[in-house]
C-alpha cells in the first residue's frame, strides 16, 4: 500500500516517521509545503498522481491558546482542510485516518469520556476540531478517527520538554492540579496506527477484499479514544517529569482560576480507550513507563 502522511513534521508524524521503518507498506511524508490541506487542487493532483491508498492526516493547527486570537486560521486549517480532504479523498475512494483531541469534551463528566458522548468544547480549538471530526464523518470515503489527549514526545514542542527547560532554569515552577487527564506518548500512538494498518489489511485479505475499514459496512465512520494508561493532573505529570528526569525543582500546585490562559480547557477529559483495545486487540501502556521511555531518550 501506498500511504499518505500528512503534517508529517509534527510530533505525531515525526513518530510515524520512525516506526514505519519496520513496515512493508510505503509511507510517503508530507508536510504543508508538498501537501496543504487547505489546497483542494494540490490534495487532488498529490493523491492522483502518487496514487494514495491511504491517509493518515496528522496536519493540524494545535495552537489551543493562540487559536482564541486567530479563530480563522485555525478553523481554516482544522475544518475547511479537513473537509478538503474529506470530499477530495471520497471521490478517489481512498479511506482515512484522522486525529482529535479530548478538547472537544466540556469535562463536566467524572468518568471517562466514552466515543459515544457528546463533544462539547470549551475553547476555537476544540470547536475547530470537532467541526474536523464532522465533516470527516460527513464527507470521507471511510474513515477512522482517533481521539487521543495531552501528547508528547521527543519531536516538537510539548509539556514534557517544557516542563524539562524550566525545571533546568528554575527553583520553583506552579502548575495546575485541578485538572484531570491522561497523558499519550506519541510512540505509542504511532505504533497503534500500524497495528491498526496490519489489522485492516489482514481482515480484508481474509475477506478477498481490497478495502481497508472493509468490516465497517454499515458503519464506515468509526471513532476511536486513545491516551495512555492511568489518570493524572498536570501537576502529578510535572512532579514525574522532574522525578523521572533527576531535576532539582520544586512544584507548586494551583488551581485553574490562578493561571490565566487565553483558552478555557475541560477539568475532566479523560478518555475511555476500550473500544479500540477491544477492536483491534491492543494493549495500551502506562503513562509513567512510557514518559520513562521518551525522557531516557530526552536525555540520551
Ligand atoms: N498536541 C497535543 O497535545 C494533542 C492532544 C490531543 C490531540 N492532538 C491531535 O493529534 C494530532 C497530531 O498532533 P501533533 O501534536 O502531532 O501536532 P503538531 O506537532 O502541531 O503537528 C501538526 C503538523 O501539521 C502541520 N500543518 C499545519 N497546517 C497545515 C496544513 N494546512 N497542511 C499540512 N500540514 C499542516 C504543522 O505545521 P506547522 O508546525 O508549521 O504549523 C505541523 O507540522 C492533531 O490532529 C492534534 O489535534 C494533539
Amino acid at each position: 500500500m501506498k500511504i499518505l502522511i500528512t503534517g508529517a513534521d509534527g510530533q505525531l508524524g515525526s513518530e510515524l516517521k520512525i516506526s514505519s521503518r519496520s513496515s512493508d507498506d510505503q509511507f510517503i511524508f508530507t508536510d504543508i509545503e508538498k501537501f496543504d490541506i487547505t489546497n483542494k487542487d494540490m490534495i487532488e493532483s498529490f493523491l492522483i498522481k502518487n496514487r494514495i491508498n491511504l491517509i493518515i492526516n496528522c496536519a493540524s493547527y494545535t495552537a489551543v491558546d493562540r487559536a482564541e486570537e486567530e479563530p480563522e486560521l485555525a478553523k481554516k486549517i482544522n475544518s475547511f482542510g479537513t473537509k478538503n480532504l474529506s470530499v477530495i479523498s471520497k471521490n478517489l475512494s481512498i479511506p482515512l485516518i484522522h486525529f482529535s483531541t479530548d478538547f472537544i469534551f466540556d469535562g463536566r463528566k467524572n468518568i471517562p469520556y466514552t466515543e459515544d458522548d457528546k463533544g462539547n468544547p470549551l475553547s476555537v480549538y476544540g470547536a475547530t476540531k470537532l467541526e474536523s471530526e464532522i465533516n470527516v464523518n460527513k464527507y470521507s470515503y471511510r474513515s477512522i478517527i482517533i481521539r487521543t489527549s495531552w501528547l508528547y514526545s521527543t519531536f516538537g514542542n510539548n509539556f514534557v520538554k517544557t516542563m524539562i527547560k524550566l525545571g533546568n532554569a528554575k527553583n520553583l515552577i506552579k502548575v495546575i492540579s485541578d485538572q484531570y487527564g491522561s497523558p499519550t506518548y506519541a510512540k505509542d500512538l504511532a505504533e497503534s496506527i500500524l497495528k491498526i494498518i496490519n489489522y485492516e489489511k489482514s481482515f480484508a485479505a481474509k475477506n478477498n477484499n481490497s478495502i481497508l475499514f472493509s468490516d465497517n459496512v454499515t458503519k464506515r465512520h468509526q471513532i476511536y479514544h486513545y491516551s495512555n494508561e492511568g489518570i493524572i493532573t498536570w501537576y502529578e505529570f510535572a512532579k514525574a517529569i522532574m522525578d523521572i528526569g533527576n531535576i532539582d525543582c520544586e512544584i507548586l500546585p494551583i488551581t485553574t482560576e490562578e493561571y490565566k490562559v487565553l483558552a478555557k480547557r475541560p477539568k475532566y477529559s479523560v478518555l475511555d480507550t476500550k473500544k479500540i483495545q477491544r477492536d483491534y486487540n491492543m494493549a495500551i501502556p502506562f503513562w509513567k513507563d512510557s514518559l520513562k521511555e521518551c525522557i531516557e531518550k530526552l536525555n540520551y
